[in-house]
């Protein structure tokens, strides 16, 4: 099995009229094939820089970026991933349902296999009746899920997906990460995912990854003993085992000085 991402070395200094700005320091991390890994830290500590260091829209200063074994930049030419960042990015003259079928049209998928799919990832995050509109006529949540469906499109073995789900509402947020969950099991997708939000990153992943302040470092590594992400249903919310995880992340990130928790939420 190829690993998903590998991430060796990794350096990134950004130059700025200011100065240098370091924002990685020495990152070290292998996602497995089918793992979920969730990136936590600080706001300004790199999460954002390390996932787009992994989809080649930046090149790091130092150290290497192996995608399933290729370069970077051969996976992105390659497109082995899906990609749902912090802003949507949806292309404001194409309706949803057009945003959505982009990437199975740019692969040749042909008209009847692309609209079915597209039915079902509309229905998946609740905007089948919004197919026929324009981003600009739907809220910051509602664009955010056309996203998050777009990346699915063409069910990829890794998805790198940014604080994908930042503008939602509470009760839609833990609808979108079950399905997240499930689509993950189902389809046996590798996800790297950025969140402020420690139950979210404790719900979904296999791994979570706390990152000190900047300059950007992996500080910890904390494994989640719950049930296999396959597995896991809304009820396990309220289980002891999952407060008990949410204490470890919580208590790894405190592990630097107390301006460490800034910018992270513990609901
Ligand atoms: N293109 C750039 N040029 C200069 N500095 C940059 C650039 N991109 C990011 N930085 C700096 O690198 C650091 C890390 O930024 P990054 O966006 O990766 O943080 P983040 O962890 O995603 O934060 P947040 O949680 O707020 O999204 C910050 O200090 C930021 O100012
Ligand atoms: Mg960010």
């Amino acid at each position: 099995m190829t690993d998903a991402v590998v991430i060796s070395g990794v350096d990134k200094t950004f130059e700025t009229k200011g100065g240098l700005v370091h924002a990685l320091e020495a990152i070290e991390l292998t996602v497995s094939e089918g793992e979920f890994v969730s990136l936590i830290g600080p706001s300004g500590c790199g999460k954002s820089t390390l996932m787009r260091l992994i989809a080649d829209l930046d090149q790091p200063t130092t150290g290497t970026v192996q995608v399933f074994g290729r370069s970077a930049r051969e996976a992105r030419i390659a497109q082995d991933y899906g990609i749902a960042f912090q802003q949507a990015g949806l292309l404001p003259w194409r309706t949803v349902a057009e945003n959505i079928e982009l990437p199975l049209s740019l692969h040749g998928v042909g008209k009847a296999a692309r609209e079915a799919r597209v039915n079902e990832l509309v229905g998946l995050v609740g905007l089948s009746d919004f197919a026929d509109r324009y981003p600009d006529q739907l809220s910051g949540g509602m664009q955010q899920r056309v996203a998050i469906a777009r990346s699915l499109a063409e069910k990829p073995r890794l998805l790198l997906m940014d604080e994908p789900f930042g503008a939602l509402d509470e009760m839609t947020r833990e609808h979108m990460q079950s399905e997240l969950g499930r689509i993950c099991a189902e389809t046996g997708a590798a996800v790297v995912f950025v969140t402020h939000s420690i139950p979210e990153a404790v719900f979904l992943s296999d791994r979570v990854v706390v990152m000190s302040p900047r300059p950007g470092r992996v500080q910890q590594i904390v494994p989640m003993q719950l049930a296999a992400t396959s597995d896991r249903h809304d009820d396990m919310r309220e289980e002891a085992v999952f407060f008990e995880m949410i204490t470890a992340v919580r208590e790894a990130l405190h592990q630097g000085s107390p301006s460490m928790v800034r910018g992270v939420e513990n609901r």
